[in-house]
């Protein structure tokens, strides 16, 4: 059976990006393949954070992943730091990365740009991802389109240290959605959708209420035309809608545009609205019973016993390789 990892950072609110290009396709992995699926809270110290906010986020989080269906007998799911061997392996593939390829990352480049006192976190921010997917010798990593990068190098790092040690991981395959893996700002659409743009006018959240939702669709920049089309390159607003109707509806992009055709923006607006509405609020009404049921924590210590026996036996043998083992 094939092996699946993939995580999500505990900063900021849970945005229909992440939803749509990464936490709702891990549902159907859990079906069909041996699945982990962690809240990597180490990756948020890269930049500051309010040590009892990012013990609720992390929570809340692992709370969002049993609402939108994974099933705690299907999937691992578990907390980044309750297993030390992330970042024990993470120091281990420090000394394998070179200098130049990771400051050549977009998103160490996006994330520190302008910024005083960066952290050296930041920077080897993607050797840690690394060591979460190489630890679990996972074949699949299903991310959104930003991830892209990381998993190359993440490929590079298992391949330098396998030639140079023997074949101690395995190489992973990203698996990035040919539809829906980078969903667009809905304040500009040239942008992908972010859990920290400054303006929460960006994102719809896993959290926002139906009122919320209402407004930032309503107000969602689109163009002067008024002709529904999907055409990412010239006209990315309505093209974007269109990608998040269809993700959420199940309908095709050609069944929208032929039912659409002819109607102004605002009628696929206020489908749109009622579309997204109706997906959340079941989860919404989930995720407030699991928080308030004391369950999650069961379920993380679990997870992360499950997680750390297979982490153990990776580490150890990568340990052995590099004479660390007496
Ligand atoms: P993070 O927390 O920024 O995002 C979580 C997932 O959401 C995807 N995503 C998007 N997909 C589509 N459209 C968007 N606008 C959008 N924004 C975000 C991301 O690609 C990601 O899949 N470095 C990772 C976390 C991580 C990880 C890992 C992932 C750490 N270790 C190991 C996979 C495997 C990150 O910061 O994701």
């Amino acid at each position: 059976m094939k092996r699946v990892l993939s995580g999500v950072q505990p900063t900021g609110d849970v945005t229909i990006g992440n939803y749509l290009g990464a936490i709702k396709r891990f549902v159907d992995f859990q079906e069909t393949t041996e699945s982990f699926f962690t809240i990597v809270n180490l990756h948020a110290w890269t930049v500051p954070q309010d040590p009892a906010v990012l013990r609720e986020k992390t929570i809340n989080l692992a709370a969002l992943y049993l609402a939108v269906g994974l099933d705690p007998n299907k999937s691992t799911i578990f907390v980044q730091s309750d297993v030390p061997e992330h970042s024990e392996l993470a120091w281990l593939l420090q000394c394998m990365a070179y200098f130049g390829e990771l400051g050549r990352m977009t998103q160490f480049k996006d994330k520190s740009d302008g910024k005083q006192n960066v952290t050296v976190g930041l920077y080897t921010y993607p050797v840690l991802m690394a060591a979460d997917i190489l630890l679990y010798q996972a074949d699949q990593v299903p991310v959104g389109d930003d991830q892209k990068q990381h998993l190359e190098l993440t490929r590079d790092l298992a391949e330098r240290f396998n030639n140079r040690f023997g074949e101690i991981f395995k190489i992973p395959e990203p698996l990035i959605a040919e539809f829906g893996a980078r969903i667009m700002g809905l304040d500009d659409p040239t942008k992908k959708m972010s859990k920290s743009a400054p303006s929460p006018f960006n994102r719809i959240t896993l959290a926002d209420t139906p009122d919320e939702i209402k407004s930032k669709i309503m107000k969602a920049i689109t163009d002067t035309e008024n002709e529904i089309r999907y055409d990412p390159e010239t006209k990315p607003g309505i093209s974007n809608l269109l990608t998040i109707h269809s993700l959420f509806s199940g309908e095709s992009i050609e069944q929208l545009v032929e039912r659409f055709q002819g109607q102004g923006y605002g009628t696929l607006k206020k489908d749109l609205v009622e579309v997204v509405v109706n997906h959340l609020q079941p989860i919404q009404e989930r995720h407030r019973e699991l928080l308030a049921s004391g369950e999650v924590l069961n379920v993380l210590k679990h997870g992360a016993e499950r997680a750390r026996a297979v982490a153990a036996t990776t580490l150890q043998a990568a340990k052995e390789k590099m004479g660390l083992v007496l």
